[in-house]
């Protein structure tokens, strides 16, 4: 007998198709919803292969009430809901902000009202550390009690206006709506099977897809942002955690939300999604050499405007409360990741 319907908006992007397999594993049905507009029908073959069953699908795009609201009425036992569906490049969220506000800020309210005719209602919530901008020395390793600091991208923004419109929210309809925030560090790596994993557009903006498509030829240097931070080696410092255990963490919050809401003190709650480890650009890159055998040819260049300097995570509070914790060792993390390029490109 499977637990509860749960919606995952964005179900095929990278996040959303490897939870969609973590819920499928701790035996929830699992309804995704997506407009390709960043990501591949392919992943739905992937969670296939991986999980023995096709999820339910329905292609829609969230910020559409009236197509969304159709997803409801064919779906009237939506229990919960995971809500990845958002515009995410910051460079591109520089260009296009009212894209941004549009998508990002349309969506979520969209899932609230509809989610919210549906009777009691949970939603997890994706968002990221970046609403911590650069934290202070002493606020590092970021606990959830960080200051947040103004955005510095409009894509920065949009997630603070969602943790805004949440809080306003999750206070508004405190006896029917409960809210758990998962502020993620640096998502990295691919699922084991090599059958799911990251599928940036074009040229990839984060670091990681960077590598293994240098890596695998794809790309002829790797450009290092700058190395003149103060740091040890003076490039840049993350948490780097890897995919599948932050998926492990949206299952913990779904139970809570489902079958153990009454432990909340509050309606709404908000979780550090890290590993509790800063890695440096340039580490990584090492680390990726120890792990794979593969040599990543790189350059020193200038610093990417709207970078922080460093930031990583102080995951105690999810550890404790929602009994998680990200386990995975970087290195098999940096080797699933290479894994997965080479499945992409036929690289044996
Ligand atoms: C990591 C480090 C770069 C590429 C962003 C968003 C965050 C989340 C993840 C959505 C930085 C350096 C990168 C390259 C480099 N997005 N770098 N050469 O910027 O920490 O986080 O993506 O969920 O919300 O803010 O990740 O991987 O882009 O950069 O030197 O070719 O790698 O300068 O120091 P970032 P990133």
């Amino acid at each position: 007998m499977k637990k509860a319907k749960v919606l995952v908006t964005g179900g095929t992007g990278y996040i959303g198709a490897h939870t969609a397999v973590e819920l499928f594993n701790a035996g929830y049905e699992v309804l995704l919803a997506d407009n390709f507009s960043n990501s591949s029908p392919d992943v739905l073959d992937g969670i296939e292969k991986i999980t023995g069953e096709r999820p339910l699908f329905e292609e829609v795009d969230c910020s559409d009430y009236d197509a969304f609201e159709k997803l409801f009425e064919k779906h009237s036992d939506i229990r919960a809901a995971i809500h990845f569906a958002a515009y995410k490049a910051v460079g591109e969220s520089v260009e296009k902000p009212l894209m941004y506000y549009k998508n990002n800020l349309f969506s979520l309210v969209n899932l609230i009202e509809l989610m919210n005719r549906q009777g009691k209602s949970s939603i997890v919530f994706s968002s990221s550390c970046t609403v911590y901008g650069q934290p202070a020395k002493e606020n590092l390793p970021v606990s959830e009690k960080a200051p947040l600091q103004p955005a510095t991208s409009p894509y920065g923004r949009t997630k603070q206006i969602c943790e805004d419109i949440l809080k306003d929210s999750a206070m508004a309809y405190k006896d029917k709506l409960n809210v758990i925030l998962l502020r993620y560090f640096n998502p990295i790596g691919a699922h084991p099977s090599a059958l799911i994993g990251e599928l940036p557009r074009g040229v990839p903006q984060n670091l990681l897809p960077y590598i293994t498509q240098t890596a695998a030829g794809l790309r002829d240097v790797l450009s290092v942002y700058g190395n003149d931070y103060s740091t040890p080696d003076g490039s840049c410092i993350r948490d780097y955690i890897y995919v599948c255990d932050l998926a492990k963490a949206h299952v913990a919050a779904m139970e809570r939300l489902l079958d153990k809401s009454g432990e909340m003190k509050d309606n709404i709650e908000y979780f550090n999604l890290g590993t509790g480890t800063g890695l440096s650009v340039l580490e990584l890159i090492d680390l990726f050499k120890k792990s794979t055998g593969v040599d990543v040819p790189y350059r020193i260049t200038g610093r990417r405007a709207g970078d922080v300097e460093q930031v990583w995570a102080d995951p105690a509070r999810a550890n404790e409360v929602l009994s998680w914790k990200a386990t995975t060792p970087i290195e098999d993390v940096l080797a699933s990741a290479w894994r997965w390029e080479k499945k992409l490109r036929g690289i044996a």
